[in-house]
């Protein structure tokens, strides 16, 4: 079955290309020629992932699915969250999102906070389903590592030494918010 991922992110594709092997064939939006940013103007993750599964099952009428992803810090009430991409201001740059993260959190002893992905899928009839993939963990007090990108320097996953930045992308999948929500959408897809 082909199915559209609605994301221009080619690193996604290839992350759940590889979770999905060759059962089902993964297209993006840039293989589709489009290249226009989809709006994500909800004030929730599955609200925003909806909002674009929606557009594009509008516009090509086929089986499709988004994501949207908030990092979730307990002692900021859940910030930045819906706002992670643009939190350190509007040019969506990683550096200045940690920057902030790491200067609200200064002096906090509570530093827990998760990953969370939301996926929403639209199949060929039109039906919504959500799935949701969190990863728990805690906010360091200084950027470690050089790899992935965002917010992996200053997170470290319960359970782990080392932050999201130190493991290499195969180790990350295995326990990453995106990673378990896309096996929870590739287990729905089996069955
Ligand atoms: P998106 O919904 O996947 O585009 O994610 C929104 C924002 O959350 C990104 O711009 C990143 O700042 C952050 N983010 C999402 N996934 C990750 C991750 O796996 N590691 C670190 N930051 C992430």
């Amino acid at each position: 079955m082909q199915i559209i991922f609605a994301t221009q992110n080619p690193n996604k594709l290839v992350e759940i290309q590889n979770q999905i092997g060759d059962q089902h064939e993964i297209k993006s939006l840039l293989d589709l020629g489009l290249t226009e940013e989809l709006e994500e103007t909800q004030e929730t993750l599955e609200g925003n992932a909806l909002q674009k599964a929606r557009f594009v099952f509008k516009k090509f009428k086929q089986a499709c699915f988004a994501d949207d992803t908030g990092l979730e810090i307990e002692s900021l009430n859940g910030e930045p969250g819906v706002f992670s991409a643009r939190y350190g201001g509007p040019e969506k740059s990683f550096e200045s999102n940690m920057n902030l993260v790491l200067d609200k959190l200064k002096g906090k002893q509570n530093r827990s906070a998760q990953f969370r992905t939301a996926i929403a899928y639209i199949n060929k009839q039109g039906e919504e389903l959500i799935f949701e993939g969190v990863c728990r963990g805690e906010i360091l007090e200084e950027k470690v590592g050089e790899k992935g990108f965002g917010y992996d320097p200053i997170f470290k996953p319960e359970g782990h030494l080392k932050s999201f930045a130190e493991m290499t992308l195969n180790a990350k999948n295995e326990i990453s918010h995106r990673g378990l929500a896309f096996s929870k959408l590739i287990y729905h897809l089996s069955k």
